[in-house]
């Protein structure tokens, strides 16, 4: 039997933070390493130009995000660890795609309705700063997602709509060309956790709120002394509900010492030493593959080489199914 496609990609903007090792890293990884399945991931940095304007920001991004998955240990012999942007199928596939999805389909896209709101709510005109690649994106999405025939896309709830709409456009396809698609289904995790950053709301760089993966140990201790606590004072009973200290510790902790902390919680543990009980935690997690990571960093010519062997791995796949897809629309030598 087929086996199962699963694929995802991770937008090439900003620094890996402990939100999204929690939330979307971590669990990839573990799930990549089940052999029922064959997964696809790859940087997305075509989408990372329509949210960054600025090069070195999109360079020094794709280098970080790379070399974060690449320390984690990602399995590039069973996983397709790639660049979108190696693979100039897409590009060509979004054209086509374009062609095929409706564009009241995309008015009705979460991203580009809350820019035009945004808009109207700062008294601009609707479409004011709103470029075609943003309008676009879930085309682009879309291709990503069509050209690799994944079954499964692993994504967070934001992401359920763009998924969605990939399948409407690959039926569009299906039915008005040729059955070349397979029909992709959002596959959102229920149990991973989504962490609190330093301010108790969502870890999100929109919040500024963050600790990136991988500070060097003395800076990973300062950020965790700064996650806001309430003033209760040692010997105090503290609710661990109400902490993110106590929310991150459950993201790293067996379940047997988050129950222990919940009760030292309950004992008025003081604020300062349930910190540095986490960052003990964190640090132990994370240690090891920070030092991987420094070094793949100033090795980029090693990074460059392990996307490269990806998107051939990739292009494999892609050249064949552009050269249907052309047939089928009939972009065809003359003859
Ligand atoms: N848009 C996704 C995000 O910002 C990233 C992404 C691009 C993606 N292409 C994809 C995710 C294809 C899954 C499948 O999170």
């Amino acid at each position: 039997m087929e086996k199962q496609r699963v694929l995802t990609g991770i937008t090439t903007t900003g620094t890996p933070h402990l939100g999204n090792y929690v939330g979307a890293i971590r669990p990839a990884i573990a799930a990549s390493e089940d052999d029922s399945v064959e997964s696809f991931l790859f940087l997305a940095d075509y989408h990372a130009l329509i949210k960054c304007s600025d090069p070195a920001l999109i360079r020094q991004s794709s280098k970080e995000v790379a070399a974060t998955w690449l320390a984690l240990g990602l399995n590039t012999d069973k996983t397709v660890f790639y660049r979108q942007s190696d693979i100039q199928e897409i590009t060509e596939l979004t054209w086509i795609l374009c062609c095929n999805a409706a564009k009241g389909l995309m008015n009705r896209a979460h991203a580009y309705k809350a820019a035009v709101q945004a808009n109207e709510a700062a008294g601009e005109d609707a479409d004011f700063a709103i470029t075609m690649g943003l309008f676009s994106y879930p085309v682009l999405m879309a291709a990503d997602i069509l050209m690799f025939n994944a079954h499964k896309i692993p994504v967070g709830r934001d992401q359920i709509q763009h998924v969605e709409m990939a399948r409407d456009i690959a039926q569009r396809f299906n039915h008005n060309f040729e059955e070349i698609f397979t029909l992709p289904e959002a596959d959102v995790g229920e149990d991973v956790a989504t962490l609190q950053g330093t301010d108790g709301r969502k870890m999100s760089k929109s919040y500024h709120n963050t600790i990136p993966l991988f500070l060097p140990e003395s800076a990973l201790r300062k950020a965790i002394n700064k996650i806001k606590t309430n003033l209760l004072q040692p010997g105090e009973p503290k609710d661990p509900d109400d902490s993110t200290v106590f929310q991150m510790w459950a993201a790293f902790a067996s379940a047997d010492e988050t129950a222990r902390m919940r009760r030292e919680f309950e004992n008025g543990i003081a604020w300062g030493e349930a910190k540095r009980q986490l960052f003990e935690l964190v640090n132990d997690e994370l240690a090891e593959a920070r030092d991987i990571y420094m070094r793949l960093i100033n090795d980029p010519g090693h990074i460059e080489n392990v996307l490269l062997q990806g998107a051939e791995r990739a292009r494999a796949h892609s050249v064949k199914v552009m050269q249907k897809v052309r047939a089928a629309v009939g972009i065809a030598a003359i003859r």
